[in-house]
């Protein structure tokens, strides 16, 4: 039985697909860093605990203006940005893990919960007051959510409302016997930044997209059958289910490869093999995560401009998934990639039609988002809800 939302499963398309002058469009871009972008208005994922086991402090996964602070079981997030004259304090990806952190340019320090600790000549008076005084240099932090490893900011006043979201999306992964934990099975394989020339929406579009599939993903589409489509939808997320297809990867080497191994690999363990492919997961705005049979792919789109965004992508593999099936990793690896090339084409013809859309003044042609049947757009059509009400 398919869980889809009412919403998003008649016949009709979103009545909020978003318009061809919402992309790509610098005032647009302003308003979404302002509302949707900024840490402590919304979910806004910052960072996941397995990408860096130490204590010490480092720019935050989704976010570089945000920085995130571990200290043994504390972990906080904060501004990037030295209360002195408002530099940046980290660079680059490196973890901090010295005692302080200490801003180059005139070295005042913090400590790892953003406390300012002092700097070259400054002074500050007696007692509370000059606690007062020094405390007003803090780093600006901000509240944060965890879930299954990952921290998110969070709107304070909807802490419970994320909660409930979260706990729903939990329950729904659980009924379907799985868990969003990347603990001790699961280690991180490497990172991939992918930048675009789009505007970032397209891609969480296509992530919300199962009508591509068929069409469009030969190797994909004989892995996972999108006729066993079944939706979970929250206030903030979806989720797509999907069995294995038949096919077993078909033409595609890499996901034959993919298929073949994890059946090897089953019946070496004398497990039954489990009959769901995939689940994909869209935590708004930008998060997604893959849990495979075999591979767990966490990723995120990162705005940088109006028409550009990294898309950064972590691997993580089983601990012993080539203990059966020497190479089973790699293949699973190749499989993806190859969807991923194929996807990049998606996004970017989606940015070139948009664009030539402007240039014909066809300015208020929508996307005609496909939700009749098993609502295989159904996330897309999701996704520019949640805009439309998060922009409003
Ligand atoms: S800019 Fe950071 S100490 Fe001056
Ligand atoms: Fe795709």
């Amino acid at each position: 039985m398919s869980i889809v939302d009412l919403r998003h499963s008649g016949a009709h398309p979103s009545v909020s697909a978003l318009r061809v002058a919402e992309y790509s469009n610098s005032i647009v871009h302003e308003r979404e860093r302002a509302q949707i972008f900024r840490p402590g208005l919304g979910l806004l994922y910052l960072d996941h605990r397995s990408l860096w086991a130490s204590d010490g402090v480092r720019r935050s996964d989704g976010d570089p203006r945000i920085l995130i602070g571990h200290d043994g079981e504390a972990s906080c997030a904060l501004a990037n940005l030295c209360t002195h004259a408002l530099r940046p304090l980290i660079d680059d990806d490196s973890v901090n893990d010295r005692t302080l952190l200490t801003c180059p340019y005139h070295q005042w320090s913090y400590r790892r919960d953003g406390s300012f600790v002092g700097g070259p000549g400054c002074e500050f008076g007696t007692g509370r007051a000059g606690e007062r005084e020094r405390q007003a240099l803090d780093l600006r932090r901000y509240e944060t959510i965890d879930w299954n490893g990952f921290t998110f900011a969070a709107d304070p006043k909807r802490r419970d409302e994320f909660a409930a979201d979260l706990a729903t999306l939990d329950r729904s992964l659980a009924d379907h016997g799985l868990d969003c934990d990347f603990g001790a099975e699961w280690v991180l394989h490497e990172t991939v930044d992918e930048d675009y020339v789009a505007d970032w929406k397209s891609f969480m579009e296509v992530f919300g997209d199962c009508y591509h599939v068929p069409p469009f993903h030969d190797g994909l589409a004989a892995f996972a059958d999108c006729d066993t489509l079944e939706w979970r939808f929250g206030e903030h997320f979806h989720v797509q289910y999907l069995d294995f297809a038949t096919e077993a990867g078909g033409e595609s080497e890499h996901y034959r490869a993919w298929a073949d191994g994890l059946a090897t690999d089953a019946a070496a363990r004398g497990r039954p093999m489990q009959s769901l492919a995939v689940a994909w997961i869209a935590i708004y705005p930008n998060l997604m995560i893959e849990l495979y049979a075999g591979l767990r792919v966490i990723s995120i789109v990162i705005p940088t401009g109006p028409n550009s965004f990294v898309n950064r992508a972590h691997f993580f593999t089983r601990v012993d998934g080539d203990s059966h099936v020497a190479g089973l990793t790699n293949s699973v690896i190749a499989a993806y990639l190859e969807t991923a090339v194929q996807d990049f084409e998606l996004v970017e013809t989606r940015a070139r039609g948009l664009a030539t859309a402007k240039t014909l003044a066809l300015d208020n042609a929508g996307y005609l988002v496909q939700t009749s049947g098993r609502g295989v757009e159904a996330g897309v059509a999701h996704f520019h809800d949640w805009w439309r009400a998060a922009m409003a």
